[in-house]
This record gives C-alpha cells, structure tokens and sequence, in this order.
C-alpha cells in the first residue's frame, strides 16, 4: 500500500464497484445493482485506489443510523490496513455528517471480517439465524449483528 488515495464514488464507478465485488464475494452484484443501490437516498460509497482500484465500501443511512452493506479489499491488497483505513474513511465522513451509529451483519463463518470489525470497535449485539444460504451445500450460517456508537 503505498500511495493509497480513497475517494467517494459516483454512478460512474458502478462498474468499478462491480468489478471490486466479484474479486471477493461468490454471489457478485452487477453494475446495475450497484446503480440502482447509489441511486436510494442515504446510500454512499467509497473506493480506494493503489495504482489500480483496490477496495471499496457501500453503506445506506437513514437517521442516524448507517448500515454497512458490502465491504471488499481485493485479494492482492489485504492484510495491510487497508480494509481499516476504508471503514475510516466511511466512519470519519459519517461522524461528520451527524450519524450516531453503525451497524453491520457479518456471517459466523467469516473469521476475517469479524476480526476487522472487532479491532474497529464494533461489539456483537445479537444473531439472525440461518441468514446466509448456500444453494451448492444447502447449508445456512448465521450472522452476527454488530454495531459501534460514533
Ligand atoms: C474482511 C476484509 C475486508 C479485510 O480487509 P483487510 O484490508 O485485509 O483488513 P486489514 O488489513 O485492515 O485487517 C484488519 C484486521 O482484520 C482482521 N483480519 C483481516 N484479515 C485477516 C485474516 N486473513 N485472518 C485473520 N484476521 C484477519 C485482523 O483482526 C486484522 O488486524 P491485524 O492485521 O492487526 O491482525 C477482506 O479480507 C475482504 O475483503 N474479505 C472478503 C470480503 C468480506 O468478507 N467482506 C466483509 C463482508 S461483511
């Protein structure tokens, strides 16, 4: 990570958002989910950029509440702060335009984002059982409700 620059996307980085998605999630969300989704009040996002797009976080405010919605850092740039530093950015722009809270769901099965989540100063507050399914296993995990006070 060395001249990292996180920026606030627009509609015109659906396909970026897009791309971003596919490198970490088995279920992508295609440019036009991504549109439709930045289309809805209260719904911002927030892409970093190494020498070519690395990550990028989309939430939804309403209130002052904001949920995270999707958070990825591409494989090749994990593990170096980055995913700390996009929550950041996110958490930073938030606080300053009044929300109060941040909440997330997060499957049991996914011991790196828990961790990451945990080290930001989100605690667990409760579970929704079953929440995630897999079509391939037929089997369904969890997820953990976690929230963190700005
Ligand atoms: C979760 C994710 C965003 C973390 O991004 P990252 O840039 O690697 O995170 P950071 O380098 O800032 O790591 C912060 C903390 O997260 C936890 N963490 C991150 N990767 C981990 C790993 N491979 N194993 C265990 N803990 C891990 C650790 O607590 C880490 O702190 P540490 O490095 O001091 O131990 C990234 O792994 C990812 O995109 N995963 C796939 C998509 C995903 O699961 N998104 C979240 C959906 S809710």
């Amino acid at each position: 990570m060395t001249k990292v620059r996180i920026i606030r996307a627009t509609p015109q980085h659906c396909e970026v958002l897009s791309a971003l998605h596919r490198t970490s999630f088995s279920k992508p969300w295609s440019k036009e989910s991504f549109a439709a989704l930045l289309e809805q009040p209260g719904v911002a996002a927030w892409i970093s950029k190494d020498n070519e797009p690395s990550g990028f976080i989309l939430l939804r405010s309403v209130g002052d509440e904001s949920e995270i919605l999707t958070l990825a850092v591409a494989p090749n740039y994990r593990r170096a702060g980055l995913g700390t530093l996009i929550l950041k950015t996110a958490f930073d722009a938030l606080q300053a335009s009044g929300a109060k809270t941040m909440f997330l769901e997060v499957s049991v099965q996914n011991p790196k984002a828990c961790g990451l989540y945990r080290k930001f100063g989100f605690s667990p507050k409760g579970t929704r059982p079953a929440y995630y399914s897999n079509k391939n296993t037929r089997a369904a995990a969890d997820a953990i409700i976690m929230t963190k006070t700005l």
